[in-house]
């Protein structure tokens, strides 16, 4: 298990961290995480027999930890581990659990279905109301639901790539849509390459994915100006590489240019769901012909959908019936009943404008406190924020594009400061300094991850 080597004091000085300093610091704390989590040892070593990388998915073990953290039981924003350790948890399952874990009215509309159901491979009698709900909140008019959101943009690709009879699709540098195959393509400075890191991959992918960075407006009308691209898949900002924001016109440009070469549009809200009820899109008014949504929309139950404008509808209607039979889109257990009953709770008693109005809002506390810990540290790091989501990055300013962002993190400082906070009692994620705000974080909650961010900066800057 990784333990954040550092590798390159040079680098660490760069960021305003002694790297001396840095090394003790994450002395002490494996120390300290290791001994106080005698049952999450004894379960790691157990889990270890038959489970690859000792956990059920390979993640799992990518905290840089000594060990995995066995979870004990979650609710709200409280997280306690295996050993009663009780933690603020501001990582929420990297967004599957934004809006608290257990929200009391999933809790129950899934205990509810529980006993009447849990698959049939039928639409269930909440269909109507969940497709009423999604149309309303997020403007869109036709739906259909998956398993994840990694299933949902494998389908937005599949769809647009037959409606159009186009091939190629165009994402943006450094995006991550989910175990998405297509996507998996960086850019390099000879041009396209596949994402360093990428296992089993025996396909090209970069003969029909073009990609271009954030941003760069003259560079997306050139990738498009052939007609030959189906599909542009972007987040509104992006939130896999740290966070970069459109610039003023990025995304007016964006649909002016898709529109001109006749290329479908898909925004992907798993992540700035935490702008608004309505996601960026409402908030800023983009009118995508896709829309797609996993991660929380069920409250933490497996679930995800995409929506699409009436003229996608009937574009898939036709590329259906010009070839009927096998579509090769879908799986069993999408839509299921389970799903669905959480979805409805989820949409239409959790994800309310007064959870969204206290998670902006302590969001937007917790962004500018931490703005004056960098600055109390004299740190030349800066915050970006996505309404609930905050993020700090060991850069003076936020990054442009996807390339920029690329280059700014440094695992070894960003693993200690985690494994730090995480021995004071606050889990963030282990994804860059990511940090979410839920309808049941308080302000107390935020004001100890504020001192307990300066008291970690303060032993390393
Ligand atoms: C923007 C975005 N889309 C899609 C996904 C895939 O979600 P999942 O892993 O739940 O399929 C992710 C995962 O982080 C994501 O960040």
């Amino acid at each position: 298990m990784s333990d954040s080597p550092i590798s390159d004091p040079a680098a660490i000085l760069r960021h305003g961290v002694d790297p001396d300093r840095l090394r003790g610091l994450i002395e002490r704390e494996r120390a300290a995480y290791s001994a106080r989590r005698p049952r999450s040892a004894a379960l790691a070593a157990e889990a270890r027999a038959h489970w690859f990388d000792g956990v059920p998915l390979h993640w799992m073990s990518d905290w840089g930890l000594p060990f995995p953290l066995f979870l004990g039981s979650a609710q709200g924003s409280t997280l306690i581990d295996a050993d009663g350790i009780e933690h603020v948890d501001f990582c929420l399952g990297d967004t599957g659990a934004m809006f608290g874990h257990s929200p009391p009215p999933v809790v129950r509309a899934v205990a509810e279905q529980a006993a009447r159901g849990l698959t049939a491979m039928l639409p269930s009698t909440l269909v109507p109301e969940v497709g009423r709900l999604l149309a309303e909140r997020f403007g869109l008019p036709v739906w259909q639901a998956t398993l994840s959101a990694s299933d949902a943009n494998r389908a937005v690709i599949r769809w647009a790539r037959a409606l159009t009879g186009r091939p190629d699709i165009l994402v943006f540098n450094g995006a991550y849509h989910g175990m998405v195959d297509d996507v998996h393509v960086r850019l390099g400075p000879e041009g396209p390459r596949l994402r360093p890191g990428l296992m089993g991959q025996v396909y090209d992918v970069r003969r029909h994915t073009r990609v271009v960075e954030f941003n760069d407006v003259p560079a997306l009308e050139a990738a498009l100006s052939d007609r030959q691209v189906a599909l542009v898949l972007a987040e509104p900002v992006m939130t896999n590489i740290g966070m970069v924001l459109p610039e003023p016109g990025m995304h007016e440009a964006l649909r002016r240019v898709t529109r001109e070469a006749g290329t479908l549009l898909a925004i992907d809200e798993t992540h700035t769901i935490s702008t608004g009820p309505g996601g960026y899109t409402r908030a800023h008014g983009l009118d995508p012909d896709f829309f797609v949504l996993g991660k929380p929309v069920a409250g933490g139950i497996p679930a995800a959908v995409y929506g699409f404008t009436r003229e996608v509808a009937k574009g898939m209607a036709a590329a259906r019936a010009a070839d009927p039979g096998y579509s090769g889109l879908g799986t069993t257990l999408s839509a299921n009943a389970l799903a669905f009953a959480a979805m409805r709770a989820t949409l239409a008693e959790v994800m309310t404008d007064a959870a969204y109005a206290h998670m902006t809002d302590l969001a937007a506390e917790l962004a500018e406190g931490l703005r004056a810990v960098i600055r109390g540290a004299n740190l030349p790091w800066c915050v970006t924020a996505v309404g609930a989501r905050v993020e700090f990055m060991l850069a003076p300013a936020p990054p442009r594009t996807g390339g920029e962002a690329g280059r700014i993190g440094e695992p070894a400082i960003e693993g200690a400061i985690r494994l730090a906070l995480l021995n004071r009692g606050l889990v963030v994620t282990p994804f860059h300094g990511m940090m979410l705000v839920a309808p049941t974080t308080t302000r107390q909650d935020v004001d100890r991850l504020l001192a307990g961010s300066a008291e970690v900066v303060a032993e390393i800057a």
